[in-house]
């Protein structure tokens, strides 16, 4: 997976890209990160890369030349990757739109500073817009990072466990089952005796039911659109009948 990166602050993608399963990644050529700072294709004497919004109010506007000009002159113009924006107003980043983007190995992200775009680039530039969540940051950089980083996950190899990103939360609709570790009793709180009993059909059963149960729960908007089958469908209705406030 190949990733460019268009910031004004490239230095703070740096200790998160050394550090962890990102760095192995990178090491084991499963991944490439190329930062390329914005403010190095601003031709003026200042490197302006931001200016006062046309009909007045408040706050800069990132100005469309200096990311026009360092996209195309890395990637050409048309660029040959998708181009993605990061920014409040993209699609909600989830886990299905992580899997569709793990599909391409070459990827653009635009991260702004400032108020927001000038709006061409936006439709003349970017090829998709994502947003991480309805709250605004100051940036897109922790968002393009949390983008990478799920994207990395998804990468073939880049984990340690062949299985780790098939059981993760919402890789498969649902919220993930509880998981213990040792020891088997901790301040008197004991590991559910299931996952001691060595009958793996019973604990396949039990996780499946704790995440439908969670996901019920907490994430009730999920079942929406997760992948049920009737066996699942049949425990949701019992739980239901326990819990009648659960609407799904
Ligand atoms: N830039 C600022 N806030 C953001 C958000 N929530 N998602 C993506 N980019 C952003």
């Amino acid at each position: 997976m190949h990733f460019d990166v268009f910031t004004l602050l490239p230095e703070v993608f740096e200790p998160y890209l050394a550090a962890s399963i990102m760095q192995r990644a990178v090491s084991n050529r499963l991944l490439e990160v190329r930062l390329h700072n914005i403010r190095d294709w601003a031709t003026d004497r200042h490197h302006t890369t931001d200016d006062t919004p046309y009909g007045g109010g408040g706050g800069m506007v990132m100005k469309p030349d200096p990311v026009f000009s360092a996209v195309e002159s890395v990637l050409g113009n048309p660029p040959g990757c998708p181009v993605i924006l990061m920014t409040p107003q993209g699609e909600p980043f989830t886990q299905k739109i992580a899997m569709k983007l793990a599909e391409y190995d070459h990827l653009a992200l635009i991260c702004g500073r400032y108020e927001g775009f000038d709006e061409r680039i936006r439709e003349h530039l970017a090829t998709h817009e994502l947003s991480i969540g309805d709250y605004v940051l100051t940036g897109g950089e922790l968002p393009a990072l949390v983008v990478m980083d799920a994207l990395t996950r998804l990468v073939p190899g880049a984990l340690g466990d062949p299985d780790g990103a098939t059981d993760d939360s919402h890789a498969s609709g649902l919220l993930e089952y509880p998981h213990y570790t040792r020891p088997v009793e901790y301040r008197g709180w004991r590991v559910p005796d299931v996952l001691l009993s060595g009958n793996h059909a019973e604990i396949a059963r039990w996780r499946r039911q704790q995440a439908l149960m969670r996901t019920l729960e907490r994430r009730p908007d999920l079942l929406k659109t997760a992948e049920l089958t009737p066996l699942d469908i049949k425990f949701i209705n019992s739980m239901q009948k326990e819990q009648p406030d659960h609407e799904v």
